[in-house]
């Protein structure tokens, strides 16, 4: 499933294979591709005239992983748009030497003659600034587990996602190898929180290396719990023509001839020979015709920002409440007495009949909002949703070998005993106090009803 070229092997990726599922690994892609040394030069010069001299100084010592260092997290956004800008004409450049060098024997290669740029600062960096971020998805912040034909692209890309800096599996691109090919409901942008995706792969990556993969398969980013900057881009192809599903927006993939600027009008006629396009230009006329939204609390950071805090306040409390009521020494006898202690204060009594002995697998679903954590012989009982873009982890979570509870969808893992996620600001994952009534386990939710 995964194939990797060494320093010393010459690559041969076989993009059908990867269109049928396979991933590949290029060591020092970019170095073989004659791009790597000017690509990080032009981001080193592009932070010495945006940033100034000592950071872009500081970055050539000391590494891009040190961006963050160097780089005020209130000049991110604007880096990026000036990395973007003066980073597109590599993808050209990326395109045609990926196909003479990797894949010489392949025709009818087809890519955007755009780059994209990811640079994941330490998570914490951008979580202290709320709602600051969030239209920067798979830029600057995490996206949700997605393909890439629900946003701008073909069926039938190919994603060339190399490392600029050091990658690390807890800070790179994550890939769900399992649902490739599967029928996923989408929910918005997004997979459902419920959907089964099956373990995360994610990647340690030096300078240079490419990680080729389907578009198609569902993808994601781990939470940067380290404490590097993560800095990589991104280029597409299409093996033939680029075909067009149900996609958010539209992106002409267009042939090298007018990448190479050789063929540069017919190159881009089979983009916009389709369904997809005339959707794209609809959208587009509609927005400009379109009257000013009114004011809308999604749009507005800081509304969105309070309204998350208050609603994790509240939660914090009645958890703080459940615990008081089932850890106190006058914790109730009997189940009924519980019910009416939870409900006078706001909460849900939930029950089952359960020996640890007959739960299937290390996490399962125990309610609509918990789910049972088996540890071992011991059980745990925690909250159902993830408390970052909260996934569902009764599908989603699995245990690790050190004993924490880890959500599929970006590897943020939780500590069983207080729920302390790896990542100092995001919010604790619930864990909810419980009491044993002979075989009856009983435990205290919030009540959302
Ligand atoms: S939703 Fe992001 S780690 Fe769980
Ligand atoms: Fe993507």
């Amino acid at each position: 499933m995964i194939r990797e070229f060494g320093p010393d092997e010459t690559p041969r990726p076989d993009l059908r294979a990867i269109l049928d599922g396979e991933i590949v690994v290029i060591r020092s892609g970019l170095q073989r591709l004659g791009v790597f040394d000017r690509l990080n030069d032009t981001i080193l010069a592009q932070v010495g005239a945006k940033i100034g001299t000592e950071a872009q100084a500081m970055l050539r010592q000391r590494g891009l992983e040190k961006l963050h260092e160097a780089v005020p997290a209130s000049e991110l956004k604007m880096l990026l748009a000036a990395l973007t800008d003066i980073l597109r004409p590599f993808a050209a450049e990326i395109i045609c030497n990926f196909s003479r060098c990797f894949a010489p024997e392949t025709t009818n290669l087809y890519g955007p003659d755009h780059l994209w740029v990811r640079m994941m600062t330490p998570a914490h960096i951008t979580q202290e600034r709320p709602g600051e971020f969030d239209a920067y998805p798979g830029h600057l912040v995490v996206h949700r587990p997605h393909r890439d034909s629900w946003f701008s692209h073909c069926h039938n890309s190919v994603n060339l996602w190399a490392a600029v800096g050091p990658v690390r599996p807890d800070n790179g691109v994550l890939l769900y190898p399992a649902a490739y090919r599967m029928d996923i409901p989408r929910d918005g942008l997004s997979v459902r929180p419920d959907q089964w995706l099956g373990r995360p792969v994610g990647f340690k990556l030096d300078p240079g290396d490419i990680v080729c993969f389907a578009g198609e398969q569902v993808h994601s980013s781990a939470l940067n719990v380290t404490e590097e900057t993560r800095v990589a881009v991104s280029a597409r192809l299409s093996l033939g023509r680029p075909k067009y599903g149900q996609g958010t927006g539209w992106i002409a993939y267009v042939s090298e001839a007018a990448l190479s600027r050789r063929a540069p009008l017919s190159g881009s006629l089979p983009a916009r020979a389709n369904m997809a396009y005339l959707r794209h230009l609809h959208r587009r006329l509609k927005r400009r015709l379109a009257p000013v939204r009114p004011h809308d609390i999604g749009a507005d950071p800081a509304a969105t920002a309070a309204l998350r805090e208050a609603r994790g306040e509240i939660s914090r409390q009645l958890a703080d409440l459940a615990r008081a009521i089932l850890t106190d020494e006058g914790a109730p006898e009997c189940l009924d007495d519980l019910a009416a202690l939870a409900q006078a204060a706001g909460l849900r009594m939930q029950t089952r009949v359960v020996r640890p002995q007959e739960l299937s697998g290390d996490v399962v679903a125990a309610s609509q909002s918990s789910c049972f954590v088996r540890m071992g012989s011991q059980l745990g009982v925690v909250a159902r949703h993830c408390p970052h873009m909260g996934a569902d982890l009764a599908v989603n979570g699995a245990l690790t070998r050190e004993g924490q509870l880890e959500c599929a969808w970006h590897a943020v893992r939780f500590a069983m005993t207080d729920g302390r996620a790896n990542c100092a600001p995001l919010a604790a994952l619930t864990v909810r106090p419980f009491r044993w009534y002979g075989d009856t386990i009983a435990w205290l939710e919030e009540d959302t009803t």
